[in-house]
């Protein structure tokens, strides 16, 4: 990468003086936000005139053969095309695994689209869509996880992370614990739901405007389904009413529909799911199933690890790979386990193709080592903060996929620096005093830490471009291949160019993501947003910035290599010397022909992989934070409240502190919202609604709202925390916040256990929703959760097999 820019030597980190990032800011869309004039995919389509829209045919069955009668679907007036297989030209696929039949000839889950009628109103292209005769023969259906696991139903490639000789530690621990460890998914529940948008022009090119996280994907599964090259389809992306990733990989079907309805029409097609489809067609976080058994030293030193992780794919792969390696890569969180056997296997359902959600797996394997750290701090006799602490990683230590845990010691840091700000040991004392005094409402405290890996574990993903365009008047126009979803991220990128030209951020605009301006982007997911296309349009900064010097130096009396670009005014380095402003500059670089736009790249350094093996450093660095939680619940209900949240954590140096105070609060509730509140419910008997989902609305499905906020939320960034590998020393931030919520899965724990006697096992459903607090409350009281198997004896049997793999029976479904 050019370094002139900051002067002889400077890294990717290092900031100038008085730099815009670090500043402040609100979102750029802000007050386009709060007044309801931010434009998304779907204001686009409405206001085009002679716009389609598309409506899709679902199965109403988990698993059928099915051919379709289309027919009486253009007797209802206004429907103008119905799209079935046979309309396709290219390949009829919407995914990158090729298990993903765009129309498919055999429905497979509840919801499944099996064909798109376009119609002249919504009103007629629904009214279309059912009309269309459906002849389901229907087929022997897996609809939990438990099912796919007893009938072993798998799809992908298992994978296996080990370190040492699990077995063997298991064999000399002094105390060896075991247990399923059982959790739901995750609606993304995005305000905005999918939408693409889709323009065929007289020359044949498309425009597919899509709400997507990934536009260079989209545009290459858009061409494969028309038979036609990449340099035929434009995708573009204004902005996300949110992802969550939610939108990585699944827009793509959605934007073949449309571009497909607008090849064999000739008319712009709009799509844009209603909320009912969007939570009946679309993936979602993954459920997972864990068997596993720990070893620990008699003064609670963990020894070892063995565990079989089943999650739930869906219906196809999707992303449910990756997902999987992310979790086997975060089993540790930031603990140090000597001796590890993981193996990660993806379970094949008739359910919605689950796909990536904030974490990307890492919050369902950091729940294991927190399941099993919770249950076992009152076993060991050991205050679980303690237990957790002493088991952080130490300098030099490396994680069980072979990477050296880098910046070891911030973590320890940072919990200590939350104990003070949280005044933990005071309250405690309180908490103490307060469960001594009430019988049947209990508080908990609990503090929880999160390590979390920034890169792709992919690392061709670790990759980013960006087109910056400066104009005669001194106005900047930055595209980058990044998209916003609410995150941010185009706030961080306008700060960066803002800092790397030295220019007030009012000359700095954000462009619309096209495919267009920075080809093969790679998808605005594994929160490397900011650190990807910053490097990038940084990279493209400098570039012009080192040809500004050039122009300014010998109008300054200077060398090109003293220049100093800062506030919008240009100068040598001492105070007093002439000056020029920054955009009476650029109208001389002009005159001068001097180019004023460039192309910047950046690709993250260091990173290797081994995925056959899981062994490697796939990580740039890690992102660390703790969070302590406070929550009181009542005996008799099970009901809670979260009382107090203090959070500190590490976004480096921070681009952008309010952004990220934003972002580390959402996050935080977010997860709450997964471990406490928001819980799927499928159909599972067996009569004629097998699969449906049961949820399907904001009235069933609990959503965290204000009523539920921590009624004290302090969230602190830690300071001076410099990442000398990222893009001005900062850190990202967008999903490690999530896995900060554990804290209040643990304070609920640790409340529940108060209603019991001490030193007994805390055993919590997830959700953890009222009810289920107040099952583990029944049980707490009546002692029932004792479950310690100590020295084990000839315990060889791997548990990470391909059997069914937990230990527990497996609970038959209910039959009839
Ligand atoms: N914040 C908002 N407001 N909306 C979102 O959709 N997505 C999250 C996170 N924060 C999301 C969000 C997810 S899943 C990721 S991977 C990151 O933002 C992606 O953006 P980044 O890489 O720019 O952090
Ligand atoms: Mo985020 S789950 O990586 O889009």
């Amino acid at each position: 990468m050019p370094g002139a820019s900051g002067g002889a030597g400077a890294s990717l980190a290092d900031r100038p003086a008085d730099p815009v990032v670090g500043r402040v800011a609100p979102h750029e869309s802000a007050a386009l936000h709060v007044t309801g004039r931010a434009q998304y995919t779907d204001d686009l389509a409405a206001r085009t005139s002679g716009v389609l829209t598309a409506w899709p045919v679902q199965s109403t069955h988990a698993h059928a053969r099915i051919s379709l009668d289309v027919a009486p679907a253009y007797e209802v007036a206004g429907v103008v095309r119905v799209l079935t297989a046979d309309d396709v030209p290219g390949v009829n696929d919407a995914g990158v695994k090729h298990d993903e039949p765009l129309f498919p000839a055999e429905a497979m889950f509840h919801g499944h689209a099996l064909a798109w009628v376009l119609g002249e109103t919504p009103e007629a292209a629904r009214l279309g869509a059912a009309a269309v005769r459906v002849e389901a023969e229907p087929l022997p259906s897996i609809v939990t996880l438990r099912e796919a696991i007893e009938a072993g139903s798998f799809q992908g490639i298992p994978r296996t992370v080990v370190r040492g000789d699990a077995v063997e530690a298991l064999r000399t621990a002094s105390l060896v614990l075991e247990g399923v460890s059982e959790f739901g998914g995750q609606e993304h529940f995005y305000l905005e739901t999918h939408a693409s948008f889709a323009v065929r022009d007289g020359d044949g090119q498309y425009l597919v405007q899509c709400s997507t996280q990934h536009p260079s994907e989209t545009q290459e599964i858009v061409a494969h389904v028309l038979g036609i090259p990449s340099h035929e389809v434009t995708v573009q992306q204004l902005r996300m009413g949110g992802g969550f990733g939610g939108k990585e990989m699944q827009p793509h079907g959605f934007a073949a529909i449309a571009a497909l309805g607008a090849k064999l029409t000739g008319r712009p097609v709009r799509l844009r799911l209603d909320r009912t489809h969007d939570l009946t067609m679309t993936g979602k976080r993954h459920p997972f199933h864990i068997a596993w058994r720990a070893g620990f030293t008699g003064d609670g030193g963990l020894l070892a690890l063995e565990a079989t992780l089943t999650s739930d794919g869906g219906w196809s792969l999707d992303l449910s790979e990756p997902v999987m390696t992310r979790a086997l890569c975060h089993i540790d969180n930031a603990y140090w386990i000597p001796n590890v056997r993981a193996h990660g296997r993806v379970a094949k359902t008739n359910l919605p193709s689950n796909t990536a959600f904030r974490g990307f797996g890492g919050p369902q394997g950091v729940f294991l080592i927190e399941d099993v750290l919770g249950r076992a701090a009152p076993l060991l006799g050991i205050e679980p903060e303690r237990l957790r602490e002493q088991n952080f990683y130490r300098p030099g230590q490396t994680t069980p996929y072979g990477q050296l845990v880098k910046d070891a010691e911030r973590m320890p840091a940072i919990w200590s620096r939350l104990k003070e700000e949280c005044d933990h040991d005071a309250r405690r004392g309180e908490i103490d005093a307060f469960n001594r005094a009430h019988t049947q409402v209990k508080r908990g405290l609990a503090i929880t830490p999160i390590k979390f890996g920034i890169s792709f574990n992919f690392t061709a993903f670790n990759q980013a471009g960006a087109l910056v365009q400066v104009y005669k008047d001194g106005s900047v126009l930055v595209n980058h291949g990044g998209t916003e979803m609410g995150q941010g991220l185009h706030t961080k990128m306008l700060q960066v160019a803002a800092t790397a030209l030295g220019v007030e951020a009012h000359r700095v605009r954000l462009a619309p993501t096209r495919t267009d301006k920075v080809p093969n982007t790679s998808a605005t997911a594994a929160s490397s947003g900011a650190d990807l296309n910053g490097g990038a349009v940084k990279h493209a900064c400098e570039q012009i910035r080192d040809r500004l010097a050039e122009v300014a130096a010998p109008r300054l009396g200077i060398d090109p290599g003293e220049v100093r670009f800062g506030g919008g005014v240009v100068r040598g380095p001492g105070a007093g010397g002439p000056e020029l402003r920054f955009d009476e500059l650029v109208a001389i670089a002009y005159l001068e022909r001097v180019q004023l736009f460039a192309a910047g790249y950046y690709r993250t350094e260091g990173l290797e992989w081994d995925l056959d093996r899981m062994q490697g450093s796939p990580f740039k660095y890690f992102a660390y934070g703790a969070a302590a939680a406070e929550v009181e619940v009542d005996g008799f209900t099970g009901e809670y409240r979260l009382r107090r949240v203090d959070i500190v954590h590490d976004v480096g140096d921070s681009l952008s502190p309010l952004i990220d105070l934003g972002q580390i609060e959402g996050g935080y509730v977010q997860g709450v919202g997964w471990l406490t509140l928001e819980e799927l419910l499928w159909d599972t008997g067996d009569g004629p609604n097998r699969g449906r989902l049961l949820t399907q609305s904001a009235s069933t499905y609990k959503l965290p709202s204000f009523s539920e906020m921590p009624e004290v939320f302090n969230v602190h960034l830690f300071e001076n925390a410099r990442e000398d590998g990222a893009v001005y020393g900062s850190k990202a931030v967008g999903e490690p916040p999530l896995m900060l919520a554990f804290s209040a899965r643990e304070a609920l724990r640790a409340a529940v256990g108060a209603f019991g006697a001490p030193g007994r096992a805390v055993e919590l459903a997830s959700p953890a929703t009222p009810e289920a607090v107040f099952r583990a409350v029944e049980a707490a009281r009546a002692g029932a959760v004792e479950r310690v198997a100590s020295a084990p004896v000839g315990r060889e049997a791997s548990i990470a097999s391909d059997a069914p793999a937990a230990r527990e029976p497996v609970a038959a479904r209910p039959e009839g």
